[in-house]
């Protein structure tokens, strides 16, 4: 007993004051539940995940395997390999019409890692970084891990940003500006008329844009992504663009993402990453290169498919007066109000996951406590009877 107690004290005191601060990620740990959930046999709708249902493509899978088999299995430069940087040259050239050296792009191990990355190598202790509300979880921390200072941004009743309330939150302080188009958890995109207006407030205050572009493909209703940077040279010079294959390839697990912007900062991630990781894996970088080069052809297939989903689980909704939900335009999430049922969202997740075996995320891991995240990244047919059971749950649970 006293051992045990002792072995505590003396944990608790090992771990730093910048990690002692940090939250686990939610949606995480809501996935592993309902994945331990499933393994005891329990039938659990799952709506928490945050990656495509999809396997990554077999050309992708095969350029990997074709990379083991020729022994691409030792360092690289930590910045990634050559034809890797050139083959994302085009891409930002065709995809987003921007021009970049190689020499403007860094590889990391996924999405993840470049914004960690870059909050690293442009924060001191103490700037404020403007996020707009809701965030995707992992911003806030690696704002804090960073020594940074979050300042939420309100948005609109659609969670649309606005330069106006943008403006109001700029101190002396300000540093960085967060931006997420296509958003996570609400699929918001910012039409390229606001993303003006914001230019113009970041460059009379000179300040740095992030510009996370991870669900740049995921965009529906004839909608167009349209990236920050591309606005004009002066924006350009302040925009660091992050992105990954993750989600356009469903190489969620492979863990290649990648960083552009102003040479001087990739120059500074890429000694801040030498000392970190090294390179990302060598054989994903091969993976990443074909999927570049190769067809295109599932992408379009799974944006198809999530679309299909998306209208479906928005027309279920006209059914559950319980939930309010904005249109998303892009990503693969719906973040729908909570309006007709008296519990908060970790409530909410909590009791449905227990009595109805619904994973959802629950809004407060994005900053609002009234909405809900469910992700169509499942099969139509788990879309069905998830939906049934919220319908389920919201009427047993009805405000009266
Ligand atoms: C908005 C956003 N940015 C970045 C990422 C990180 O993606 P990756 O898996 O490439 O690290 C995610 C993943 O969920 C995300 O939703």
């Amino acid at each position: 007993m006293v051992l045990r107690s002792s072995y505590r004290f003396c944990r608790l005191s090992m771990i730093s004051n910048r990690a002692s601060k940090i939250e686990a990620s939610p949606t995480l740990a809501i996935d592993a539940k309902a994945k331990n959930m499933r393994k005891n046999g329990i039938h659990v709708i799952n709506f928490s995940v945050g990656e495509p249902d999809f396997p990554t493509p077999e050309n992708i899978k095969e350029a990997a395997i074709k990379a083991i088999n020729e022994d691409f299995t030792y360092y690289t430069p930590a910045s990634g390999i050559p034809e890797l940087r050139e083959a994302l040259v085009k891409k930002l050239k065709s995809f987003n019409g921007l021009d970049y050296d190689p020499d403007q792009i860094s590889i990391s191990c996924g999405g993840k890692h470049s914004l960690f990355n870059i909050m690293q190598v442009i924060l001191n202790p103490g700037d404020e970084v403007l996020l707009p509300v809701p965030y995707w979880v992992s911003y806030l921390e690696q704002i804090k891990l960073a020594g940074g200072k979050p300042i939420l941004v309100p948005t609109d009743s659609q969670y649309k940003i606005h330069a106006e309330l943008l403006k109001e939150k700029i101190t002396d302080r300000s540093r960085l500006l967060i931006l997420n188009s296509p958003s996570n958890p609400a699929g918001t995109i910012c039409e390229e008329e606001e993303l003006r207006k914001i230019s113009e407030i970041i460059l009379e205050k000179d300040l740095w844009i992030i510009s996370d572009e991870v669900y740049e493909s995921f965009i529906y209703d004839g909608k167009k992504h349209a990236s920050i940077a591309s606005l004009n040279q002066d924006v350009y010079n302040r925009t660091i663009i992050s992105n990954s294959f993750s989600k356009t390839y469903s190489m969620t697990g492979w863990r290649v993402g990648y960083t552009a912007g102003p040479i001087e900062i990739i120059k500074a991630i890429n000694s801040f990453q030498s000392h970190v990781t090294s390179n990302p894996n060598s054989i994903a970088q091969k993976a990443a290169l074909e999927a570049l080069l190769g067809s295109q052809n599932s992408v379009r297939k799974m944006i198809d498919s999530f679309d299909k989903r998306r209208k479906y689980i928005l027309k279920r909704f006209k059914e559950i007066s319980e939930l309010d939900c904005n249109v998303p335009e892009g990503a693969f999430y719906v973040f729908p109000k909570i309006v007709g049922v008296k519990m908060k969202s970790m409530d909410f997740a909590k009791k449905i996951l227990k009595e109805l075996h619904v994973a959802l995320v629950p809004g407060i891991a994005f900053g609002i406590d009234e909405n809900l995240r469910l992700s169509y990244a499942i099969s139509i047919e788990d879309i069905e009877e998830g939906l049934n059971r919220i319908y389920e749950f919201c009427n047993r649970n009805i405000l009266h």
